[in-house]
């Protein structure tokens, strides 16, 4: 059985003609002009009655494992966010208390998918403030690794960021840059920032190293190696050496960027992003 199948089996959440029309539009997303790309239509409901037992239980475990190293290790940005949220072990989180918080806060929202979109679809998202979030979890026998996004790396991981104002509009602008790149040096210099932040990224607070991409949030092992390892090459955060640095995804990182502070990171953006977009004509504001 392929892990796609194994998720469908162990999730009920996704049914219907409903998912299927969203996936097949997130996936004609591909072959569009950036301009005709309508997020909405990417999105389906979470209907949360169809979790089951076994999938609320699985999230329990992964909440209880990660929660106790998560308050050394995490960012204080992280953890307000993640404090706001109020989530809690008992219980899979529902994507509307998610978006009350984020109403409040940045107006992000947290939107339910029916599987992977494709990037320019993902990034049409971010563009408009919404993150495609992923509504299954992980099988209990695939608890420690997962090859891709499951709602414990989506919400546990990503979310808590959105809600806090610097981190929001890095985002949406990363995903403005990224939708209307075409240059495949941007492209692939855009995927090396993402993973080097979102995912990966390490910030100097209190005088120490925290984390807060979320591959390190949902990794308790990759958390421990990203921090102490003597093995990782932590380098001050700079742009354009992040974006000149490749990655290879199946094993811990051997090298990993360091913030100053969210608003380095935004600036760095706001920055690049003025210099993706006036290359294809569309204006930053856009
Ligand atoms: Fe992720």
């Amino acid at each position: 059985m392929s892990h796609s199948e194994k998720m469908l089996r162990f999730n009920k959440i996704i049914v219907g003609s409903e998912a299927d029309e969203a996936q097949a539009a997130a996936d004609a997303a591909a072959f569009l002009p950036a301009d005709q790309i309508d997020p909405e239509k990417f999105f389906i409901p979470q209907q949360y009655e169809r979790y089951t037992p076994e999938n609320h239980e699985v999230w329990r475990k992964l909440f209880e494992s990660r929660i106790g190293s998560l308050r050394q290790q995490a960012s204080n940005v992280f953890l307000a966010g993640f404090d706001a949220f109020g989530l809690k072990p008992d219980a899979m989180p529902r994507l509307e208390d998610v978006n009350e918080v984020l109403a409040r806060t940045t107006g992000w929202k947290s939107r339910a998918v029916p599987g992977y979109l494709p990037a320019k679809a993902f990034f049409a998202c971010l563009s408009t403030r919404q993150f495609p979030t992923t509504i299954t979890i992980r099988p209990p026998d695939e608890l420690d690794y997962l090859p891709e996004p499951d709602i414990f790396h989506d919400v546990f991981g990503h979310v808590p960021l959105h809600a806090d104002p610097v981190f929001a509009d890095f985002l949406q602008t990363y995903g403005k840059a990224a939708l209307h790149a075409n240059d495949p040096m941007h492209v692939e210099r855009l995927a090396r920032l993402f993973w080097f932040t979102v995912e990966f990224g390490l910030i100097h607070e209190d005088g120490r190293l925290k984390i807060y991409g979320s591959g390190l949030m949902s990794s308790i092992g990759e958390s421990n190696h990203a921090l102490s390892s003597p093995n990782v090459d932590r380098r001050p955060f700079n742009l354009e050496r992040v974006c000149e640095t490749p990655f290879e995804i199946d094993h811990y990182q051997p090298i990993l960027y360091v913030l100053e502070s969210f608003e380095q990171l935004r600036d760095a953006m706001n920055q690049y992003a003025e210099r993706v977009l006036d290359e294809v004509g569309v204006g930053a504001g856009a």
